[in-house]
């Protein structure tokens, strides 16, 4: 008999595994993906060629490209005011792998990492896939940070407090003063404050993100884990990069190092170009981000029994629902009607009740997948 270890086997078969994993139908509608519909830009693609003309198939150097480490320096000045070195930066497999290597280099089994509760399944599943406690923190009444309630869930066993901003799958962008306010608790408690922020980049108009690397005086404890997947269109390419406290960056690497090897040196130079080239096709996608964002806020609104949050930031819309169905079945439901969403409890125990949707896609996807939804919410009540 195979033995299994007994962390795996307490995350093995969850809704996000089930979900990732599943067969879809031909011609199902996807509202379920974190895949942008766009093509990745034209230079990104050309200069992952150029790397291959030149040769560039071997292992990459230390922490990363040098071009890669100069652009994630150079992005960071820019999205941030942030001023890092390219010993404070390495390149990761997406923010997926810095996730991973964050809870491994600091959490011992038993230990506990506060995370928000709804938010991107993959921190708790990871963190008892180590043997550590994810402790789910609710949000407040509307989806921002309870900073009362985060303060009541730290314990002499908590060491740090992992946060994604914008968050998946609320769609919310916390306020300054929020952000502050945890990076203040975490000095106050003197813990590590890890900042996920995959969708900084796609916001609706009139809302700001606040980005963690801005706190410079604590350095010493922020990390950002940042992807190029959503901003740049580039799920497929796996790349991001990890900014860690001075002094904890070859630890994280080595860490890092023993999960995934280097990331792939002609992505690193499509990487570079992404961040060093022209941003117009970040403001472009973010521009179609807020049309679709209008318009399936817009059809969940007309849905009788769908509550929909303002879409702030990120590509998705989350839904609380008023039938008494739990979220598995509604999701199934609506499976069976041909249309892919997530239910809300795989993103924490508050999420029941809920439904994500993307609005990655494009309209006349958005709009054919809520006609279906609004059908089959209208023959449940
Ligand atoms: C909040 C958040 N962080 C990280 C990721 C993973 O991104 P990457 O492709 O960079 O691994 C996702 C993907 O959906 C996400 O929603």
């Amino acid at each position: 008999m195979v033995h299994i270890s007994q962390y795996v086997q307490s995350v093995a078969g969850g809704e996000r595994a089930k979900h990732m994993t599943a067969k879809r139908p031909e011609g199902m509608i996807r509202l379920d993906s974190g895949t942008p519909s766009f093509p990745t830009p034209e230079h990104i693609c050309q200069a992952a060629k150029d790397a291959l003309d030149e040769g560039l198939t071997f292992y990459a150097p230390g922490y990363g490209d040098p071009e890669f480490l100069a652009g994630a320096c150079e992005a960071i000045r820019r999205e941030s005011g942030g001023e890092y070195l390219p010993e404070d930066v390495f390149a990761t497999n997406g923010a997926s792998s810095g996730i991973y290597t964050v809870m491994t280099a600091f959490l011992d089994p038993g230990d506990e990492v506060i995370i928000m509760d709804p938010t991107f399944s993959l921190y708790s599943h990871v963190a008892r896939q180590l043997g550590t406690v994810p402790v789910l923190v609710p949000h407040d009444a509307a989806y921002h940070l309870d900073l009362g309630a985060i303060r009541a869930a730290i314990t002499d066993k908590t060491r740090l407090i992992l946060f994604c901003n914008p968050n998946n799958p609320t769609g919310v962008v916390y306020t300054r003063d929020e952000v502050q306010a945890l990076v203040g608790l975490c000095a106050e408690k003197d813990l590590l404050l890890v900042s996920d922020e995959a969708y900084d980049q796609i916001l609706q108009p009139g809302y700001e993100h606040v980005p963690i690397l801005s706190f410079t005086e604590h350095k010493d404890r922020t990390i950002l884990l940042k992807s190029l997947s959503k901003t740049y269109s580039m799920t497929g390419w796996r790349v991001g990069y990890m900014v860690t406290p001075p002094g904890l960056t070859s630890l994280l690497f080595g860490v890092h190092r023993s999960i995934n090897g280097p990331i792939c040196t002609f992505v690193q130079r499509a990487a570079a170009a992404a961040m060093r080239g022209p941003q117009e096709c970040v403001a472009d996608m973010a521009e179609e981000y807020f049309k679709r964002g209008s318009l399936i806020h817009q059809m969940a609104k007309e849905i009788p029994g769908l509550l929909p949050v303002e879409p702030q930031g990120g590509f998705y819309l989350y839904c609380r629902y008023e039938f008494p169905f739990s979220s598995a079945e509604m999701r199934k439901r609506i499976w069976e009607s041909g249309v892919a969403v997530r239910s809300g409890s795989e993103f924490g125990a508050t999420g029941e009740g809920h439904l994500r949707f993307t609005y990655s896609v494009n309209e006349a996807t958005i709009e054919k997948g809520m006609n279906i939804i609004g059908e089959v919410f209208k023959q449940l009540g």
